[in-house]
């Protein structure tokens, strides 16, 4: 069997050469056996950035929803077949609200001219997220994103509603839902800041938040109320911006607005219910540059989340579907 032989070889090329490709994700992964992949995405994920902003937070936000569940491996991606009906795409934190697919289909497309059974889409959507997060910062957060994740074959509904924490979490639940990841308290409150850009449906915030008494700002209370219904169905969910100041920026307005208490969700305001959190969202709203810095570095650690290297996993061909074995 072909794969069988061609995971015996890199097994044994692993074993021989103690490539550092076969121990982990390295920066510049594919500069010989794909020198222009990091281009090729980047003049993409622009493309589709700088006509709607939005796409690009699409981009960001797949980039946590892949890696939290089975690990960065481009199992968001899977569309549903008679085999696996289910996939994490149709898990409610991810459908209908996850956006961008579009992007990473196009960028593996042009990839696949250029180096054919090369690039994983796993590492298609780490440089699609970072390269969002370029565009949306102003060209002000660059990543140096690792790369050799390797595809995965599952991709499983009931795991996904298990493994990303929903927006009614307390501190302890996200804490720990993050600490599961092997991300820690500040990574957690650092990647929350993505929620500086970007959109969310009135369903995802309206019973926690302005159904009942809660620590939201009156003035934005009111203005979502105006937005929203007072009970969201499939057919009647509205999106609102999550950050009322800079909606399309990504920078730490978020930290500005969690200590205003305007924000959308429970996990947001959840950021200041601990004093070691506390000071973390006043450090990011203000020491410049420092909620950049912070951010690439746990962008970073969130990308190596159970990553699938060396033997383990394929390339996908079609990131929708599993390679035929
Ligand atoms: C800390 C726990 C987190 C919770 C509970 C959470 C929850 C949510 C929810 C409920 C939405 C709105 C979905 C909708 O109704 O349309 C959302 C949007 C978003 N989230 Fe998170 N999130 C968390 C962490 C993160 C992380 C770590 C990132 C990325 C680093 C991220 C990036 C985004 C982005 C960019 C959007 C806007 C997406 C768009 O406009 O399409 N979130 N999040
Ligand atoms: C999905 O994952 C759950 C929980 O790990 C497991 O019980 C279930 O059998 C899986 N479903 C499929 C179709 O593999
Ligand atoms: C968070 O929620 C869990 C589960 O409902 C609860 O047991 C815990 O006491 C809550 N913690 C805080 C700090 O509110």
């Amino acid at each position: 069997m072909a794969s069988a032989s061609l995971k015996l070889s890199i097994a044994l090329t692993c074993a021989l050469l103690l490539s550092s490709a076969c121990l982990g994700l390295e920066v510049g992964y594919y500069k010989k056996s794909c020198p222009r992949v990091e281009a090729i995405v980047r003049d993409e994920v622009k493309k589709f950035v700088y006509k709607n902003a939005g796409i690009g937070a699409g981009l960001i936000r797949m980039f946590f929803h892949d890696c939290f569940v089975q690990g960065c491996d481009g199992s968001v991606l899977l569309d549903p077949t008679p085999a696996n009906p289910q996939p994490e795409k149709l898990s409610p934190p991810n459908f209908p609200s996850l956006r961008g697919f579009e992007v990473i289909d196009a960028a593996k497309d042009a990839v696949e001219k250029a180096c054919p059974g090369v690039v994983s889409c796993a590492d298609i959507v780490a440089f699609a997220g970072r390269d969002a997060a370029y565009f949306l910062s102003r060209l002000t957060v660059k990543i140096n994103m690792p790369a050799g994740r390797r595809d995965g074959r599952i991709s499983n509904f009931t795991e996904a509603l298990a493994n990303l924490p929903p927006p009614f979490f307390n501190i302890t639940q996200l804490i720990a839902s993050f600490a599961a990841k092997g991300l820690d308290a500040e990574d957690m409150v650092v990647l929350s800041g993505a929620h500086t850009i970007g959109v969310s449906h009135c369903s995802s915030f309206v019973s926690d938040r302005l159904a009942v008494p809660s620590d939201i700002n009156a003035a934005l209370a009111s203005v979502l109320r105006r937005q929203c219904p007072a009970n969201p169905t499939q057919a009647n969910d509205p999106t609102v911006n999550q950050d009322v100041v800079t909606p399309n920026a990504l920078d730490n307005q978020y930290y500005k607005n969690v200590l205003a208490h305007k924000v959308l969700f429970t996990s947001d305001a959840a950021l200041l219910t601990t004093p070691a959190t506390t000071q973390m969202v006043l450090d990011n709203a203000n020491i410049r540059g420092l909620w950049e810095d912070k951010f690439k570095k746990s962008m970073v650690k969130m990308g190596a989340i159970g990553v699938k290297t060396g033997y383990q996993g394929e390339i996908r061909r079609n990131c929708r579907v599993v390679n035929r074995s």
